[in-house]
C-alpha cells in the first residue's frame, strides 16, 4: 500500500477512541457514493483495519457516474468487501442482499464538485433528497446503530462577514435559484428530512457538514482547487487561479476530517456538527504559494502562479468570499481535534500522489 496513505489511515485510526473502536465490533457497513473521494479513503479506512476492528462486511454502492476507479476491485479481494454498481434515486435497497443487514449507514451519494453538480443539477438534488429519503424510508423501522449524511460547508452559502467563523447555529444566506441552488438547497432539504426521521423515529443520524477536504482519493480531473493544484504540480505546469485569488478559506486534510466523520457516526444520536479545521484560513493565491513549495521540495516543481480566467460561465457565481468553520461542538461533545495544517497536508498530499503515479496507480 502507498506509504503516504497508511500514514494518513493510521493517524485517522489514532484519532479514535478505544470505545469508539470497539462500537464497530461485529458491524457491517454500508456506505452510498463509496467511489467518490470521500469513499475511497473511507474505504481504505475500513478495508485497512476491518480484521482489527471486527468489522464483518462492508458494502459499498455507487452508480459510478464519473466512472468506476480502479482501486475498488483490488479492495473486493477481500471476500468481507462487495462493491455493487447501485443508484440510490432508483434502485431497490429491499433487492439488494446485505442493505437489511447494516449497522452503520454513511450518506454521501452526491457529486461534490461544484462543475459537476451545475452539470447534474437535478441528480445532484434527488441524491440529496430522493436517495437520502429512501435510505429513512428503509432504515426507519430496522435496528441501526449510526447513520451519517453528508450535509456541506455549502448550507451557510455566502457568510455575513460576521458570523464567520461559522457556528452550527448560524442559519446562512443562501439564494434558491442561483447555479449553486441545487446542492446548498438540496443539503439544507436533506438536513431537514433528517431531523425529522430522527424525531419521528428515534433514528440515531449524524449530520456532518464539511469544509473543504483534500488529500488522498481526490481525483485531479476533479475540478475542485486543491485537485486543479495539484494537477498543475504533477504536470509541472503554473499554477493557475481561477479567481482573483482572494476568496479564503480553512483546508481539512481527508485524515483529519475522516476521524471527525467517524466520530459523529459512532455518536448514536441525532445532532449535527461541523467538521473542518479552524486555521489557517487563507487566500486561494496563498494556498497556491503551498502548492508551489511543496511541489519543489516533493516533485522538483518549478512552474509559477498565475491568473486565467475560467471557460465555466457559473465558475465564481455565488462563490462564497469566505469559510471557516467554528468547530468548539466536535470539539467538546466528541473529542474531535483536528491537527494537520494545510502547509503539512500539501506535502503529505502531493507525497501521496508522488508515490501512486510511480507505483500502484489506483485511479
Ligand atoms: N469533499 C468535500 O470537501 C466535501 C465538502 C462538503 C460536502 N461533501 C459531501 O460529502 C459527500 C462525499 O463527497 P465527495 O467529495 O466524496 O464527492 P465525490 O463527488 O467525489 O463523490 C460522490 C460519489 O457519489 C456518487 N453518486 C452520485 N449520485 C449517486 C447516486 N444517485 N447513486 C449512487 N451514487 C451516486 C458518484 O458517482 C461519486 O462516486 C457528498 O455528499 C458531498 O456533498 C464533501
Amino acid at each position: 500500500m502507498n506509504k503516504q496513505l497508511r500514514e494518513d489511515l493510521d493517524y485517522t485510526y489514532e484519532k479514535l477512541s478505544q470505545e469508539e473502536r470497539e462500537q464497530l465490533c461485529g458491524s457491517t457497513i454500508l456506505l452510498t457514493g463509496g467511489a467518490g473521494f470521500l469513499g475511497f479513503y473511507l474505504m481504505q479506512f475500513f478495508c485497512r483495519f476491518r480484521q482489527e476492528l471486527g468489522i464483518e462486511q462492508i458494502l459499498c454502492l455507487d452508480n459510478f457516474m464519473l466512472g468506476k476507479p480502479k482501486w475498488l476491485d483490488a479492495l473486493q479481494e477481500d471476500p468481507h468487501v462487495r462493491a455493487e454498481q447501485f443508484d440510490i434515486i432508483t434502485d431497490g435497497l429491499e433487492d439488494l442482499p446485505g442493505a437489511g443487514e447494516a449497522d452503520y449507514i454513511l450518506h454521501m451519494a452526491s457529486i461534490a464538485s461544484p462543475t459537476f453538480y451545475r452539470k447534474y443539477p437535478i441528480e445532484t438534488v434527488d441524491a440529496n433528497i430522493w436517495g437520502l429519503r429512501r435510505l429513512l424510508d428503509f432504515y426507519k423501522e430496522r435496528d441501526i446503530q449510526g447513520m451519517l449524511f453528508f450535509s456541506s460547508s455549502e448550507l451557510y452559502g455566502d457568510p455575513a462577514p460576521e458570523a464567520v467563523p461559522l457556528r452550527e447555529d448560524y442559519n446562512g444566506n443562501v439564494c434558491a435559484t442561483g447555479p449553486r441552488a441545487c446542492y446548498d438547497e438540496s443539503k439544507r432539504f436533506g438536513e431537514t428530512l433528517c431531523m425529522l426521521f430522527a424525531q419521528q423515529y428515534g433514528m440515531p443520524i449524524g449530520v456532518v457538514r464539511p469544509f473543504n477536504n483534500y488529500g488522498p482519493g481526490m481525483k485531479l480531473e476533479d475540478k475542485r482547487v486543491p485537485a486543479d493544484f495539484a494537477k498543475n504540480v504533477l504536470d509541472n505546469q503554473d499554477l493557475t487561479i481561477l479567481s482573483s485569488g482572494a476568496p479564503t478559506r480553512t483546508f481539512c486534510h481527508i485524515a483529519d476530517a475522516a476521524a471527525g466523520y467517524l466520530k459523529v457516526l459512532l455518536h448514536g444520536k441525532y445532532d449535527f456538527f461541523n467538521i473542518g479545521i479552524e486555521e489557517p484560513e487563507i487566500s486561494i493565491a496563498r494556498l497556491a504559494e503551498y502548492y508551489q513549495e511543496a511541489g519543489r521540495e516533493v516533485l522538483g516543481y518549478t512552474g509559477e502562479v498565475r491568473y486565467a480566467v475560467s471557460e465555466e460561465a457559473d465558475y465564481l457565481t455565488g462563490n462564497p468570499q469566505r469559510r471557516c468553520p467554528h468547530i468548539g461542538k466536535a470539539r467538546t461533545i466528541l473529542g474531535y481535534v483536528p491537527e494537520i495544517q494545510v502547509s503539512e497536508g500539501v506535502l503529505r498530499f502531493l507525497r501521496y500522489l508522488k508515490e501512486d503515479r510511480e507505483g500502484e496507480q489506483l485511479w
